[in-house]
């Protein structure tokens, strides 16, 4: 079982149990549902027989929409929509062929889901300054061993913005990556589904893959974070125009149609809703962002005042710690590497999500703070945090925050300066 779905049941059972658990180990994002969501999914109860495999004419007209309104240029006949983005990545490796390249870390699933697709994955350390991209001379260097050891590489994952740094790659960055793709024939699977979350609402400062490299880049994304109906299950990917990308799309769609057959008629009808973007839609999406950043940052001056080195987050709802600098207190209380660190952290009070499970080097103290899931219990506290000008003074915020200072003061033996 994916370890973050394993741990949010524990935190389940044992806040169950009275344990006041500071649970960051599940990455949803935790939102009122909007009323038109509701509205549109009772209007598409209606629409109870199969549907077309890629999804609606409609829903791909307005998907197609969000993608030109971000300077992606797209033709319905290039969307395929499905239940969740997890198993349209899943179709993509299942109908591409060669050693995938994941950055180090990175979101959880995708090295189970190259393993089940009968490949290699090969893990490539992110640089200094941002999270979801491999570092490009990590990249060209792991390209480079895969060919002596009489192996290729034929597709690199990129998350942009990035679950677990909460950050996402500089446009040259994402240049660089692209020029490496072209000339090592690199498909680039660029999971989007953070783009919306980007937390001073700018995400025109955010490069795509897809604008560098159109020809060689399949980008995924959907509702789940930046509209929080994760468990609708509804993603979206774009595949390149041209001869190569429609082949690639149709090896997805017939896996689409052995696997899941469509995405379900209701979804169906929020998913056009929701990417055509109306009013609300884009109200949630500027009060949500404001709240993503304001917490994240909150939890990011906490474990830098604790002593640990962090990206600053930009977007999403994580932030992706490392305490290195820290190792000889932390070593004292037992935790000599990550798997150790989430151990001693849980019994501080805080449920994280251990580094070496999104891939990351097993001897780093690292680890993945979710920080959307302090925002409340409940439609009134989630309210009331998108609401507040400032969220982190809110009582259940500001007490889950003390919490996580105290947890983290208790282990390192320094006391740490309130944010
Ligand atoms: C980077 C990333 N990609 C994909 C997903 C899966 O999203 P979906 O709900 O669309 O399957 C997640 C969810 O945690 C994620 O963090």
């Amino acid at each position: 079982m994916s370890p973050n779905l394993a741990l949010h049941e524990l935190a389940a059972a044992r806040r169950a149990a009275g344990d006041p658990l500071v649970h960051m180990a599940f990455g949803e994002a935790r939102l009122p549902l909007l009323p038109g969501f509701r509205r549109r999914l009772v209007d598409g109860a209606e629409r109870a027989g199969y549907g077309p495999v890629a999804g609606s004419p409609a829903v791909r007209r307005e998907v197609a929409g969000w993608f030109a309104r971000r300077r992606v240029p797209t033709d319905s006949d290039q969307i395929v929509v499905g239940p969740g983005t997890k198993p349209l990545l899943m179709a993509i490796q299942l109908a591409t062929a060669g050693d995938v390249v994941l950055p180090r870390p990175a979101w959880n699933s995708y090295g189970p889901q190259v393993g089940y697709a009968g490949k290699r994955a090969v893990r490539v350390d992110i640089p200094e300054e941002s999270g979801g991209v491999p570092s490009p001379d990590g990249l060209r260097a792991a390209i480079a061993d895969a060919r002596s050891a009489g192996r290729r590489v034929g597709a690199v994952v990129v998350t942009i913005p990035d679950n677990p740094t909460g950050t996402f790659a500089p446009p040259a960055l994402v240049r660089e990556l692209c020029e490496v793709a072209e000339a090592e024939d690199l498909l680039v699977v660029s999971d989007e589904i953070y783009r919306d979350t980007v937390h001073d609402g700018r995400s025109d400062t955010l490069l795509s893959p897809a604008e560098v490299a159109p020809t060689r880049t399949v980008v995924t994304t959907g509702l789940s974070k930046s509209l929080a109906v994760g468990g609708w299950r509804i993603g979206a990917a774009r595949f390149p125009a041209g001869p190569e990308g429609e082949e690639l799309r149709d090896r997805v769609v017939a896996i689409a149609s052995d696997v899941w057959t469509a995405l379900a008629g209701p979804m169906d009808a929020v998913a056009e809703y929701a990417f055509s973007e109306p009013a609300e839609v884009r109200r949630r999406l500027a009060a949500s962002v404001r709240l993503h950043g304001a917490v994240a940052t909150a939890v990011h001056d906490i474990v830098t005042s604790a002593g640990a080195a962090c990206r600053t987050p930009t977007a999403a709802f994580y932030v992706y710690p490392d305490f290195e600098a820290l190792r000889e207190p932390l070593a004292d209380r037992g935790a000599t590497d990550s798997a150790s660190l989430a151990e001693v952290l849980l019994d501080a009070g805080l449920l994280v999500l251990a580094g070496h499970h999104l891939g990351d080097h097993r001897g780093a103290l690292r680890c993945k703070m979710a920080t959307s899931l302090l925002y409340g219990e409940d439609d009134d506290e989630l309210h009331a945090a998108l609401d507040a000008p400032d969220p982190t003074a809110l009582p259940h915020i500001r007490d889950s925050l003390d919490r996580i200072e105290e947890g983290l003061a208790r282990l390192t033996g320094r006391v740490g300066a309130r944010v």
